[in-house]
Order: C-alpha cells, then sequence, then structure tokens
C-alpha cells in the first residue's frame, strides 16, 4: 500500500485548466529536483489508452452507462496498479490529471448512475487509494467548453464524446463537484478557475506547499 509519495489529482470540468496547471505543477517540482511522475486519465498506460479510445470514441453512442462506469474504472484500476501505486512506494510525487473524482462528477452525477455504485466501484479499483489533495478547478460550462473550442481551433484535437454531450450534462457535471467540494473539505480544495493561468497556479502553489510542510519527501 502506500508509502511515502504524495498523491496530488487535478479535476474539474471540461476545459477548466486542468492539464496546463498540472504541466505547471510538474515543472514546479523538477525544479526543486524533486522526483514527480505526472500521469492522466483515462489512459496513463498502454491498456488504459486502449480504454481510453474506446470511451473518448464519437462513434459509441450506444455505451451504456453501467459499461462507461467499469471501462474508466478498469483503466483506473490499471494505472494505480502499474503507475501510481509503484511511484508512491517509492517515495515520488505523483500528479494526475483527473482521478477517482471525475467519475463521481460525470458517471453519477452527468450520466445519473447510482453514485454508491459508482464509489463501490471505484473502490474496488483503486483499492481505496485517494489522493493527499485534490485541486478542483471550478468553471462554468459555457467558459470550459469556449476554452475547449478555442484549443481544439488551435488544432490540437477534435471534440471527443464526452465533451459533445449537452450542456445541462456539464452541468450537472460541475454540480457534482461542487458537491464533493462541500463534502470532502478536508481533501478537496476549490478553485476558481476563471481567473488567468497564474492566478490559478499561485493558489495551487499555496496549496501545495501546505501540503509539502506536513510531509518529508525525498530529493
Ligand atoms: N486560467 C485560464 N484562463 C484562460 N484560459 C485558460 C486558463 N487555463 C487554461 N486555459 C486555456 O483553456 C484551454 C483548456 O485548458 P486545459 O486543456 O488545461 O483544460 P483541461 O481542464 O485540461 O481540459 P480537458 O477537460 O479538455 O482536459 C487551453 O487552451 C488553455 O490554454
Ligand atoms: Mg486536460
Amino acid at each position: 500500500m502506500k508509502k511515502n509519495g504524495i498523491f496530488i489529482t487535478f479535476e474539474g470540468p471540461d476545459g477548466a485548466g486542468k492539464t496546463t496547471q498540472a504541466l505547471k505543477l510538474k515543472e514546479y517540482f523538477t525544479q526543486k529536483g524533486i522526483s514527480c511522475l505526472l500521469t492522466r486519465e483515462p489512459g496513463g498506460t498502454s491498456i488504459g489508452d486502449k480504454i481510453r479510445d474506446i470511451l473518448l470514441d464519437t462513434e459509441n453512442v450506444k455505451m451504456s452507462a453501467k459499461a462507461e462506469v467499469f471501462l474508466y474504472a478498469a483503466a483506473r484500476a490499471q494505472l494505480v496498479t502499474q503507475v501510481i501505486l509503484p511511484a508512491l512506494e517509492e517515495g515520488n510525487v505523483v500528479i494526475c490529471d483527473r482521478y477517482v473524482d471525475s467519475s463521481f462528477a460525470y458517471q453519477a452525477f452527468g450520466l445519473g448512475e447510482d453514485t454508491g455504485f459508482v464509489l463501490k466501484t471505484n473502490e474496488e479499483a483503486t483499492g481505496g487509494l485517494y489522493p493527499d489533495l485534490t485541486l478542483l478547478l471550478d468553471v462554468i460550462p459555457e467558459d470550459g467548453l469556449k476554452r475547449q473550442q478555442e484549443r481544439h481551433t488551435k488544432g490540437a484535437e477534435a471534440p471527443d464524446r464526452i465533451e459533445l454531450k449537452d450542456l445541462e450534462f456539464h452541468r450537472r457535471v460541475r454540480q457534482g463537484y461542487l458537491f464533493l467540494a462541500a463534502i470532502q473539505k478536508e481533501r478537496v480544495l476549490l478553485i476558481k478557475a476563471g481567473q488567468g493561468e497564474e492566478e490559478v497556479h499561485k493558489k495551487v502553489m499555496k496549496a501545495v506547499e501546505t501540503l509539502l510542510s506536513t510531509r518529508v519527501i525525498q530529493g
């Protein structure tokens, strides 16, 4: 089970700035000479990447909500076993761009799957491994989706199956995240992500430095 490492996750609706902030945080650790692994969900392993392709494929419109829960959980189980736990056991910092809370927000709140089922499935998938700190970037769906569209226009990639869901779905996802922040205050820090990247990064750093001050990590 988890030993010396520190496990940090980024969460939030589509286009909130998770990947942007995760990269900035990794850069901070790298500059400090602290061993840090950045990974993402779904994916992060070759098996997980294949599951990611199934999950995000715009042709898979008939995917059942339960199948979606299990597929995310399967990719997560692989990532925890193959990547996250070994890195934590060696005392590394692990940053994950999305993790279990995404299933709480997207499959339970967004799709309306039973919350108990989603939580239990993920408990099994992760062996009960929760992050030390979750940075929840909050943005209204209109703004998040607009940011994503701008990113797509820049030519990065086409919208995926989840991004193409309607505005109401994305509103429910955001409500799920806000509910999570309210009930998991010890672990989840809500950061308003409508502000500029540097402002968000400062808030991320404040929380991370507070966490680091309570923990000894290897260089
Ligand atoms: N604080 C910010 N203010 C304005 N634009 C931002 C901010 N943070 C990120 N962006 C821009 O918004 C777009 C989406 O950011 P990013 O890809 O980091 O979001 P994400 O949460 O990882 O999205 P996804 O859910 O699609 O993975 C990018 O083009 C990025 O440059
Ligand atoms: Mg991203």
